[in-house]
C-alpha cells in the first residue's frame, strides 16, 4: 500500500476514534446545551400544532408502586428542531435517511447581532460570511455553522410576539431575521457545511414569502437547524457541535438535541489527531524497516 494512502487510512481512523475530543484536556470536557426545552406555551410556528404535554400518570398505582408517565403530542418543526432536505425539495433525503455523521462537525458562530439590534428584518449575506473569515479563516468544510442574530437570547423566553413578531397565526406579520438567499447561494457555492443552524424561527426571515435560501441549500444536502438556543455560550470555533434529532421515520425535521463538545477542533480532522497519526506512520515504518 502507498505511504500516502496508509496515511490518510490512518488519519481517517484515528478521527474516528478520537476525533470529537481529541483536542481536550484530560478530565471532563465542557460540553454545551443548544437545545431550547420542550414546554407547553412556547413559540411555535403559524398554522402547526403547539407542543402539548399531557401528565398520563403522577400516582401510586394499583400494584403498589409510583409510577411517572406522560404524553406529548407536536409538530416535526417544533422547537430546536432540524429540517430535513425532503421538506422543501421533493425526493430529497428524509429526515431518517440522513447519514449521522452529516449531524456533526466544527462548530462556527457567525454573530450579527450588531445588524439585528435595529432591523428585525435584516438578512445575513456574503459580506457577514467574508467579513467573519478575513478574521477568524475560512469556514471548514464539514461543519456546524451557527448563525447568532441574538434573537433567541433576546426574545425566545419572552414568547411568541416578541420571538416571531406575531402570535396571531398571521403569516405577513411575522418579523424576524434570517439568512439572504445571495448568502445561501455563496455558502452552496463557496463552502461545504455539513449543517446550518439560526436563533430564530426559520433559516428565511420572517417576511420571506418565496422560502429561497431554503430552496438553495437544502438540495445541496446542507441540514437546517432552527430555534437554536444559548448561542451565547458557544465559542467562536474550537467546538464540535453534534445535532441530533428524535429519528422519525419519513420526517421531514424533528426536534433535536443539539450540543457542543469544547475541544479546540477547528477542521472535519483536528490537527492534534494528524499529529498523532504522522507519529504513529512514522513509527510504525521504523519499526518495518527494521523487521
Ligand atoms: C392537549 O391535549 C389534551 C389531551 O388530549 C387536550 O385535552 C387539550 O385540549 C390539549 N391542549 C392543547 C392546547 O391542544
Ligand atoms: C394579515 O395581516 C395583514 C397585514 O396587517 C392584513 O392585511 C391581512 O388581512 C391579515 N390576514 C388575515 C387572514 O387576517
Amino acid at each position: 500500500m502507498a505511504n500516502s494512502t496508509y496515511t490518510l487510512l490512518l488519519i481517517t481512523a484515528l478521527c474516528g476514534l478520537f476525533g470529537p475530543s481529541s483536542g481536550s484536556l484530560p478530565g471532563e470536557p465542557r460540553m454545551i446545551e443548544l437545545t431550547w426545552r420542550l414546554e407547553n406555551g412556547m413559540p411555535h410556528w403559524p398554522g402547526m400544532v403547539p407542543y402539548n404535554f399531557t401528565i398520563v400518570d403522577r400516582n401510586v398505582i394499583p400494584d403498589g408502586f409510583y409510577l411517572e408517565l406522560n404524553n406529548i403530542y407536536l409538530a416535526e418543526h417544533t422547537g430546536t428542531h432540524l429540517d430535513a432536505p425532503a421538506h422543501f425539495i421533493q425526493g430529497a433525503w428524509r429526515l431518517d435517511q440522513v447519514p449521522l455523521q452529516n449531524l456533526a462537525g466544527p462548530g462556527v458562530v457567525v454573530d450579527v447581532r450588531d445588524k439585528t439590534r435595529d432591523n428585525p428584518d435584516y438578512e445575513i449575506g456574503p459580506q457577514d460570511f467574508q467579513d467573519w473569515e478575513r478574521e477568524h479563516g475560512r469556514i471548514p468544510d464539514g461543519s456546524v455553522l451557527m448563525l447568532r442574530t441574538g434573537w433567541g437570547e433576546w426574545y425566545w423566553e419572552q414568547g411568541e410576539t416578541a420571538y416571531l413578531g406575531t402570535d396571531t397565526g398571521n403569516t405577513t406579520l411575522l418579523h424576524f431575521p434570517g439568512l439572504h438567499p445571495e448568502g445561501a447561494q455563496w455558502l452552496a457555492d463557496n463552502r461545504k457545511m455539513h449543517v446550518i443552524g439560526i436563533d430564530t424561527g426559520s433559516m428565511d426571515n420572517g417576511q420571506s414569502v418565496q422560502k429561497m435560501s431554503h430552496r438553495i441549500l437544502l438540495p445541496k444536502r446542507v441540514i437546517f437547524i432552527e430555534n437554536v438556543g444559548h448561542l451565547d455560550q458557544l465559542p467562536t470555533t474550537g467546538s464540535t457541535v453534534y445535532a441530533m434529532p428524535i429519528l422519525i421515520g419519513q420526517g421531514s425535521g424533528g426536534p433535536a438535541r443539539v450540543f457542543a463538545i469544547v475541544d479546540g477542533r477547528t477542521s472535519a480532522c483536528s490537527p492534534l489527531t494528524s499529529t498523532f497519526a504522522t507519529v504513529l506512520l512514522t513509527l510504525s515504518s521504523v519499526i518495518l524497516n527494521v523487521i
